[in-house]
């Protein structure tokens, strides 16, 4: 099985979502010692925008990569997210990264019945982690942005292990990073036999 783990806080060493990401690929790697883990970080090694160049494909290298990229994703079984709201939702970096997933006739096509997702039987962990409060508000362009995106690729097994509300006061961000660290997802039963 392989799981791959991304970050894309640009906070670094003080990054919350940093944390919460490597605690959870470390319960999955306890829990199933054959994880495949593979790393990518979003902030320190971004993923190129995606601009007309990239569509026309002209760029042999850039393509290369793109490639690499998408199939980094197809062969991920478990994909761990970090991903922080800035300005209400995601970071660009994560965005960019998204625009190289979402292919037209790889990872999703039109039918006369709608869309049709072609990336899915994968399991999606996103650690959100934000400064205030936004869970069911109108505010919220994060996670159910993230949800829309996955289930468009025909990914709807999407769990949410969230920090809020951390910028209220240290006490905040301490109780939220604990109540995130004693409910992190773990494996199922049935994948870890
Ligand atoms: C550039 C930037 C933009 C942010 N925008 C928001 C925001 O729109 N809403 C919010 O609640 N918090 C916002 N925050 C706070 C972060 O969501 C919070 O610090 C979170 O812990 C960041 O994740 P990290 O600790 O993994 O870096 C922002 C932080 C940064 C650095």
């Amino acid at each position: 099985m392989k799981l791959l783990h991304m970050d894309s806080s640009a906070l670094g060493g003080n990054s919350i979502s940093r944390q919460l990401t490597a605690a959870v690929v470390e319960t999955w790697h306890k829990a199933l010692p054959d994880l495949v883990v593979d790393y990518r970080d979003l902030d320190s090694e971004p993923v190129p925008h995606l601009t007309g160049a990239s569509l026309a494909g002209t760029n042999e290298a850039e393509k290369a990569d793109a490639e690499r990229t998408l199939q980094q994703f197809l062969e991920a079984d478990v994909l761990v997210i970090g991903a922080p709201m800035y300005n209400f939702t995601v970071p660009s970096t994560l965005k960019a990264w998204i625009d190289r997933i979402a292919v037209a006739g790889r990872t999703f096509r039109y039918t006369e019945n709608g869309p049709e997702g072609l990336a899915g039987g994968k399991r999606v962990i996103v650690v959100s982690t934000r400064g205030g409060l936004h869970t069911g508000a109108p505010t919220d362009f994060q996670e159910p942005y993230l949800r829309q995106i996955f289930a468009f690729l025909g990914i709807n097994d999407v769990e949410f292990v969230r920090a809020e509300g951390v910028a209220y006061s240290p006490q905040h961000r301490s109780d939220a990073i604990d109540q995130a660290l004693a409910a992190l997802p773990q494996p199922a039963a049935a994948l870890a036999a």
